[in-house]
């Protein structure tokens, strides 16, 4: 066969490409975890191992369940679609056991602001204010209840 005189690179450069291939399979097979591609372009065991975490949060309808008279209070106000645990932090292990996990006290001059402390990044009709000026320092719930805390009757005052 004439053609194939002198087909010998052409042999060098398929093997070239065919050990790069097995190199390629190899390294693959190893460093691709199992269970990639079992359920989607992600790896299958990665569900198994997040539904095993332990839970943090227990959603409000939970503490509702057992603080019912706060329910009442939060629902007719400002605050009735912020949720428990926006304020008070994950409480799961207070949910399941109240009599010895205490949730900790928490601290209105670090919390209110984290949501309320005027920045221009803030939709206009969010309610903010410049905390310095407008509680001179006192805490946030000598003037608010933190579970309804809109002003419902100020002498003189507006709302
Ligand atoms: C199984 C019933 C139960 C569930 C569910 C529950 N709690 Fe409680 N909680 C209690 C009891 C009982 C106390 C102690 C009450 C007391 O000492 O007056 C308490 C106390 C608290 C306190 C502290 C009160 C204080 O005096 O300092 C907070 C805050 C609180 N719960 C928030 C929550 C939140 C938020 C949730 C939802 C994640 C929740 N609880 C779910 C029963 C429950
Ligand atoms: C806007 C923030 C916020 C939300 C939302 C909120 N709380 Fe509170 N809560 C506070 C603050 C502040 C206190 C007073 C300081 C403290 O006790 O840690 C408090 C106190 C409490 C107390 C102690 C008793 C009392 O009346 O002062 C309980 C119990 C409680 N919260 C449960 C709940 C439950 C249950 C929900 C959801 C239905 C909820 N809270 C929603 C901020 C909040
Ligand atoms: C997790 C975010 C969050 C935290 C923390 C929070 N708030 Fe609010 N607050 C809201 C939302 C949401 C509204 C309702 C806004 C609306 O109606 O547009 C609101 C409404 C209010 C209003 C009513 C303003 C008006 O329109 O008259 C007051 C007052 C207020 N909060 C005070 C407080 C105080 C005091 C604290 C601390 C105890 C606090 N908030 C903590 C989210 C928060
Ligand atoms: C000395 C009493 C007092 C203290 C302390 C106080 N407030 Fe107020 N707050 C008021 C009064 C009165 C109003 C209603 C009149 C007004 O809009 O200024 C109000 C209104 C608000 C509003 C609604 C503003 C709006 O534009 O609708 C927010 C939000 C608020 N306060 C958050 C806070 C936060 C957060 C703290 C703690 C850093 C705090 N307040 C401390 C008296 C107080």
């Amino acid at each position: 066969m004439k053609a194939f005189k002198d087909a010998g690179h052409l042999f060098r450069l398929a093997s070239v490409f065919l050990v790069g291939g097995v190199l390629f399979l190899a390294f693959r097979g190893v460093l691709v975890p199992r269970s990639f591609g079992q359920y989607g372009h992600y790896r299958g065991n990665a569900i198994k191992e997040t539904a095993a975490l332990p839970i943090s949060y227990a959603g409000h309808q939970v503490c509702e369940s057992c603080h019912a008279d706060l329910l009442e209070v939060k629902s007719k106000g400002v605050h009735k679609r912020v949720a428990c645990e926006a304020c008070h932090g994950p409480l799961a292990t207070h949910a399941d056991d109240p009599a010895s996990v205490q949730p900790a006290k928490l601290d209105t001059a670090v919390l209110c602001v984290r949501c309320h402390e005027a920045n221009l990044a803030k939709p206009k009709n969010f309610p903010q204010v410049v905390s310095a000026e407008h509680s001179g320092g006192a805490p946030c719930e000598t003037c608010h209840q933190p579970h309804s805390p809109a002003i419902v009757a100020v002498a003189g005052g507006s709302q």
